[in-house]
């Protein structure tokens, strides 16, 4: 789960600093007491704020982000944070930075202690009588807890048909499944969270319909309730394979907590010692890197001549290959399974492969199955416009069946990454408060294989070239993908920095600034 345990560094802030010691527009990393904070001056001004220096997501070390003068990106997963109150302003963390007080004496600057509610309250312009949130992953959860923080003080209700509370779906094929983080840090809130926030969870049931004209949703269970707003959130399906065997119990897909629970009981059975997985997806290599850190023989059979290839090009594909197989993976390229026996998965050019048991990760089908039977416009996606309503007024949509206008070139685009989903779930929730936000985050995600993490910012489902910058095989690079001659997207390994950077420039539309990070 990420972790940054650096031993304390830089001034003892208590004592106090010469201001000019804080870089004009920069960060001063330090401590008080045992804690490590950061200083940080806006450039050109003379205020300074101190805040916790460790990021609420995974820990990410802050002092090594990126500051614009009011906001902090970590330089992990760019959460980004508000330099005067600590208020984790976007997705993926989810709780304040600790801010604390300032004293000037002279030319002096010296942290005090800790501020109580540094955070403002706040008042929502709109109040629906109800909000109902169908999902408990990324989108509704991040949706939830938004509506809080933004003042909602009406009856919140979320509907999900998984049975557990909301989970970090990101580490359930990461540290969670290679044994290195125990199931506690798998939640996104601890069990009282919900009944302190007032929010209530209806876990493992479905929403089976809507009634849009009468406000209505109607659950599996034959129930029904009312909503003055309501948010879609139902994130996507595992394909399945249709070859024969491919129901056995052996064989795994793997997007819930109990589908990464029931794959690491695979991994510990008595014998257990070889798993195949099919496709070399991003879930696919992440649980192949997590059962080889589990000591397990792992064999990735793939269709595709190079793993991701399709997403990341071919310079990447090979990179990650080679990453895998200095770790003891070895693919079976260019090959589909046919058949899956008991203890041997087959191919289509009739090899077997032993396996005790296997995990396929052949990608994802959104669940759109509802919003169109409750007859909201569904073209590849839930549609909807730049404030995430669908087409039925009230009705939000957002995460991974969501389709919007893409800020940076107005067409339709539906993702599927984390920080995206979370995002759109917070933009939806102070939409429904009457805030008429457009959403224009650049997309990111990240993915990790070992040791190694790929951040990538920007969308570019096809490109005209791949530049990079830097030298893969060092894992110190940057690849950047263009088409029609500007850059639509740039993935980094161990270029934090320059992630973020791609993301502001991205953001701005500044395609000389981002011609100039690959020159
Ligand atoms: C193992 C794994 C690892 C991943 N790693 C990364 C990563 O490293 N980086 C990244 O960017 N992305 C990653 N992703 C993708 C990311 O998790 C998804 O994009 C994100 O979870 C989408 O959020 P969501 O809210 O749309 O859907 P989900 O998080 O899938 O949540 C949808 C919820 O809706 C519930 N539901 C569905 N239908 C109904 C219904 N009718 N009634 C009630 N409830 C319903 C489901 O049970 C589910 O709990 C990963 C995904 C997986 C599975
Ligand atoms: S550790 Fe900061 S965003 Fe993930």
């Amino acid at each position: 789960m990420g972790g940054n345990d650096a031993p304390l560094a830089g001034p003892d802030l208590a004592r106090g600093v010469a201001l000019g010691e804080v870089p004009d527009g920069g960060i001063l990393l330090g401590h008080v007491g045992d804690e490590a904070v950061i200083l940080v001056r806006p450039a050109g001004r003379d205020e300074v704020f101190a805040l916790g220096a460790t990021c609420t997501h995974y820990n990410g070390p802050l002092a090594e982000g990126s500051f614009d003068g009011d906001t902090i990106r970590c330089p992990w997963h760019h959460a980004c944070f508000d330099c005067r109150t600590g208020e984790a302003l976007a997705a993926p963390a989810l709780t304040p930075l600790p801010s604390y007080s300032v004293e000037r004496r002279g030319s002096s600057v010296i942290v005090g202690a800790k501020r109580e509610h540094a955070v403002p309250a706040r008042r929502p312009a709109k109040v629906p009588e109800s909000v109902i949130i169908v999902g408990n992953g990324a989108a509704g959860n991040a949706a939830a807890e938004m509506l809080r923080r933004e003042g909602y003080e009406g009856p919140i209700t979320m509907i999900g048909a998984e049975p557990t509370r909301p989970v970090d779906r990101p580490n359930l094929s990461k540290d969670y499944l290679a044994g290195s983080a125990p199931e506690d840090w798998v939640f996104l809130r601890p069990e009282d969270f919900y009944a302190a926030q007032h929010i209530e969870l209806a876990l493992g049931v479905r929403v089976a319909a809507v009634d849009t004209a009468a406000r209505r949703v109607v659950l599996s269970d034959g129930s029904s309730k009312s909503y003055g707003a309501l948010l879609l959130a139902t994130g996507s399906d595992p394909v399945k394979l249709t070859v024969p065997g491919a129901d056995a119990a052996h064989v795994h897909t793997l997007r819930s907590l109990a589908d990464s629970r029931a794959i690491i009981a695979a991994a510990q059975a008595a014998g257990a010692a070889r798993a195949v997985v099919i496709g070399a997806s991003f879930i696919g290599l992440e649980a192949a890197a997590s059962l080889r850190v589990r000591g397990l023989e792992v064999h990735v059979v793939a269709p595709g001549a190079r793993p991701l290839e399709r997403v990341l090009g071919p310079e990447l594909g090979d990179f990650i290959r080679g990453l895998h197989e200095e770790h003891g993976v070895v693919f079976h390229l260019g090959r589909k399974p046919a058949a899956f026996e008991d203890g041997a998965v087959v191919l289509d050019d009739g090899s077997r492969l032993p396996a005790d048991f296997a995990v396929v990760g052949v990608g994802v089908r959104p669940r759109t199955e509802l919003a169109e039977r409750s007859g909201l416009k569904v073209d590849r996606g839930v549609v909807v416009d730049a404030y995430l309503e669908t087409s039925a007024p009230g009705v939000y949509a957002a995460g991974d069946i969501a389709r919007w206008p893409d800020a940076a070139t107005g067409e339709p685009v539906r993702i599927e990454h984390w920080v995206v989903a979370e995002r759109q779930g917070q933009t939806a929730a102070r939409n429904m408060l009457g805030r008429r936000e457009p959403f224009r985050t650049v997309p990111f995600f990240w993915s990790q294989h070992y040791d190694v993490p790929i951040n990538y910012v920007g969308h570019a489902e096809s490109w005209d070239r791949i530049e990079i910058a830097g030298d893969l095989a060092a894992k110190d690079a940057l690849v950047a993908y263009r088409r029609a001659g500007r850059i639509a997207a740039v993935a980094t390994v161990y270029r934090d920095k320059e992630s973020l950077e791609a993301e502001s420039l991205l953001a701005r539309g500044d395609h000389a600034g981002l011609d100039a990070l690959v020159s």
